[in-house]
């Protein structure tokens, strides 16, 4: 099977069942309207139902409209302010110290880079939708109670996934999964985070390829600018700028500052930022709040350079078929740039059907 794998490298933990219906009995925990409950936590919120749901849509604010009869569901995405990231759950929450959920956490995240550990019940003759979960991430399921008339599928691959064993699941593609029995189906899913290990272990740099987005900007950058190089790989800049170049990059040690740009604390703005093919991944409200940092970075007046790709699959390396590209538009410059008061100086193809584009943050703000 091309999305299924079973991992027989975690170990297992025939006790869970037992110790999570304790749990619930006694009240120290219980599912919520999503049917969750989290193990882990973001420290400042130590709350098992914190980490429940989605964290991409904000299912509170749901409206159901019917137009000639046919019914349809929307939900908005999270305002910037309701975000949370998978990687802040980084402590498991209080109730579960001690416990074998715990353990389960302390187990997977030696092993793995890994999001949430939630507890997800499926009550019976229940299905979810057609749907893919954030690019770039996979999910490891633990069946803690299942029976026969359980399955997921994804894309064109069904598996009943059996109780006791951990599988590793390529969600980011379409699936689904139901349960046809009559019992609720309990599963532990862990999120494993999975793009940042392509760009530690198979990315290569390829600077040297790109007309407008390579070495050419080195014409562009005058010699009292400052730089931030965001996603900036082996901050190959560096060797021709030295320290007026600040490179983060959250997959590569060769980094000044080992980062992603959502995590990136700083009080300094840069004459020039570079965004060279690295905010290219995820949602879409995921790079939108990616751009608006890098403006955000910027200090007025300044400038922001571009290499974007308009969503092909297309490195060469291991690993790239479980990475979402994002699909850059030009189209997408205009309007982001307008959105975030800057000005689109420039916006064009380069080399390797990737898009060039120069951005002017404006004077007048911050
Ligand atoms: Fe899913």
């Amino acid at each position: 099977m091309k999305y299924f794998s079973e991992i027989t490298t975690i170990p297992v933990y025939p006790n869970l069942l037992s110790e999570m219906n304790n749990m619930l009995a006694d009240g120290r925990i219980a599912f919520d309207e999503h049917n969750q409950i989290c193990i882990n936590c973001i420290p400042e919120h130590d709350d098992i139902h914190y980490g429940t749901g989605s964290l991409n849509f904000d299912w509170s604010q749901k409206k159901t409209t019917v137009v000639n009869g046919q019914e349809t569901i929307s939900v908005p995405r999270r305002t910037k302010e309701q975000w949370i990231w998978e990687e802040d759950f980084t402590e498991v929450c209080s109730v579960f110290k001690g416990t074998g959920f715990e353990q389960a956490f302390l187990d997977l995240k030696s092993a793995y880079n890994i999001g949430r550990l939630r507890l997800m019940k499926m009550s019976p003759q229940r299905g979810t939708t057609w749907h893919h979960d954030e690019p770039n991430q996979k999910r490891f399921h633990y069946p803690l109670y299942t029976n026969p008339g359980n399955f997921m599928v994804i894309k064109d691959e069904v598996l009943h996934l059996e109780q006791d064993k951990w599988y590793l699941t390529n969600t980011s593609v379409d699936h689904a999964a139901f349960n046809a029995s009559k019992e609720d189906r309990i599963h532990l899913v862990a999120v494993k985070l999975d793009m940042f290990d392509y760009f530690e272990k198979s990315w290569k740099p390829n600077t040297d390829k790109f007309k407008y987005s390579g070495w050419g900007l080195l014409n562009l950058i005058r010699e009292d600018e400052t730089v931030l190089d965001i996603g900036c790989g082996y901050n190959e800049f560096k060797s021709h700028l030295g320290d007026r170049v600040y490179g983060i990059d959250p997959a590569n040690d060769c980094a000044d500052e080992r980062t992603a740009i959502e995590f990136f604390k700083t009080d300094k703005q840069w004459d020039v930022v570079l965004c060279l093919g690295s905010l290219n991944f995820g949602m879409p409200a995921t790079v939108e709040y990616q751009v608006e940092r890098a403006v955000e970075l910027c200090k007025p007046g300044g400038r922001i350079f571009w290499r974007q790709n308009p969503g092909d699959q297309d490195h060469p390396w291991d690993g790239v078929e479980n990475i979402k590209f994002f699909p850059w538009t030009m189209d997408l410059n205009y309007e982001w740039a307008k959105k975030f008061r800057c000005t689109v100086v420039e916006c064009k193809w380069d080399s390797n059907n990737r898009i060039y584009a120069e951005w002017r943050k404006h004077e007048d703000i911050d």
